[in-house]
């Protein structure tokens, strides 16, 4: 099997529109992180995300950065983890659920019961994931996304910096107009690290048991919540986008 990352072409046209990118990037990181008094980076390891842990260490701009653990996640995420602790010593906060919560939930409907319903899928993902994430924005001013509009048709009006409704802050998303091979490439000329599921046709990454491998030619968001409608894929992080 190839790697994800043998795929990448590097061509003359990339580069120069990628050079014009990177330094964009690099410019809103540094002027994010002095223009809030407390901003921080929401990273689930995904790609996009690893593309903004290089780019926080590189530009140098003091970013908070936090992780939802939502206890079921697949093993290569969190070796991703340790990975990025040893490389740029960044220091990332983790997130657990509420322990009663969980409790709760998987002694009334079962450990699995996201595959019951779409109700018992988003119960699931409001305890282990949107709950979390409020308590990790609690006194924030402003949070970082590695969403890309071009993800999926839920994301296609994404800006890259816009107010969050829900949690009444500032939502920057830095990458909100990167492609995907523009995101590879980062990783690629970079040497960043990344989720090895990645090179076993895993695209995009979130818990094991909601999360597999796609076919050539699927959507990228194909294999989350692979048994639900389109528009329904969305966890309730980015209810608005
Ligand atoms: S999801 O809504 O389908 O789960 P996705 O995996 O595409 O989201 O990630 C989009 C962005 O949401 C990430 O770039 C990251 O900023 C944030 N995010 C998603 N999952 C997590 C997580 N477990 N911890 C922190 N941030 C996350
Ligand atoms: Fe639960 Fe699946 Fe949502 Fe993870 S992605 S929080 S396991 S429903």
């Amino acid at each position: 099997m190839s790697k994800k990352i043998d795929q990448i072409t590097i061509n003359e046209k990339l580069t120069v529109a990628l050079n014009i990118k990177v330094k964009e990037l690099y410019t809103l990181l540094q002027d994010a992180a002095k223009g809030y008094k407390n901003i921080a980076f929401a990273s689930s390891l995904g790609a996009e995300d690893m593309v903004l842990h290089h780019a926080i260490f590189q530009s140098q701009a003091l970013i908070n950065i936090f992780s939802l653990d939502t206890g079921r996640l697949p093993n290569q995420t969190y070796e991703l983890i340790d990975k990025v602790r040893n490389k740029y010593s960044q220091s990332i906060q983790i997130y657990f659920p509420d322990a009663q919560l969980i409790e709760n939930y998987v002694t009334k409907n079962g450990i699995n019961a996201f595959y019951n319903s779409l109700e018992l899928r988003k119960d699931c993902c409001k305890i282990r994931k949107v709950e979390p994430l409020k308590r990790a924005l609690k006194g924030k001013d402003a949070w970082i996304t590695g969403l890309r509009s071009a993800q999926s048709q839920t994301r296609d009006t994404l800006e890259i910096k816009a107010f969050d409704d829900t949690h009444q802050i500032d939502k920057i998303n830095p990458l909100a107009e990167w492609s995907e091979s523009e995101v590879w490439a980062y990783i690629k000329i970079n040497d960043v690290p990344y989720n090895s599921l990645h090179d076993q046709f895993y695209p995009s990454i979130g818990c094991a048991p909601c999360t597999r491998a796609i076919s050539p030619g699927e959507d990228i968001r194909a294999g989350r919540w692979w048994w639900e409608n389109p528009e329904n894929k969305e966890c309730g992080l980015h209810i608005k986008d």
